[in-house]
């Protein structure tokens, strides 16, 4: 149902009307702007989305681009292992969308990229991205208490992981 493919600068105005969305940006981490611009996008394809040598893909469904899934390797004596993140545009939501794309990231980051953990910071409220993660086969490895202080509120980190198998 859904494709993996690398983004384009092409891609920017289509990624900034899907990411400019305070639904989207919610528990998403603090360098994912609201609002987001076009220029946003731009620098984000052409700059942000390599950075700490972050392999990111879009997601299209039914040819259009509706969303991101990226992992960020991990350095020194963490390099066996990656942190994965994911988002949806919120028109797109409740069809699967992310429970393929992330099945088919960590396909990619298993068995291609070769790495033996990929783990998740999920915060608090975010019960979708949980439950997209479970469907996914990952598992809750430890809840941390007041990790994140956004918009005026501190959330607890969830921190889920799946391992190579
Ligand atoms: C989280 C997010 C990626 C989910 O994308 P999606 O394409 O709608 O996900 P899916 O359709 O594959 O699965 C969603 C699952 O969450 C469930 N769900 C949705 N809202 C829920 C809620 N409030 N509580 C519990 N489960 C919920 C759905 O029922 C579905 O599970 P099911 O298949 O068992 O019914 C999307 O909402 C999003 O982009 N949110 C903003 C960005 C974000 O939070 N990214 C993750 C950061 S960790």
């Amino acid at each position: 149902m859904i494709k993996l493919r690398d983004y384009s600068i092409a891609d920017a105005d289509r990624f900034a009307d899907l990411a400019n969305n305070e639904n989207v940006a919610r528990y998403l981490i603090y360098t994912f702007p609201y609002p987001y611009t076009k220029q946003d996008a731009a620098w984000w394809i052409e700059t942000g989305s390599k950075v700490n040598n972050a392999v990111t893909k879009a997601i299209e469904y039914r040819g259009e681009l509706v969303g991101t899934v990226g992992i960020t390797p991990q350095t020194g004596w963490k390099e066996h292992s990656a942190e994965i993140g994911y988002w949806v545009g919120e028109e797109y939501w409740g069809k699967g969308i992310a429970t393929e794309a992330l099945h088919a990231m960590s396909d990619l980051a298993f068995s291609t990229i070769k790495y033996k953990k990929l783990f998740a910071p999920v915060l608090g409220p975010n019960k979708a991205s949980m439950r997209v993660l479970e469907k996914c086969g990952y598992s809750l490895e430890g809840i941390l208490k007041h990790e994140v202080f956004k918009d005026g509120n501190y959330f607890d980190g969830h921190y889920y992981a799946k391992f190579c198998s």
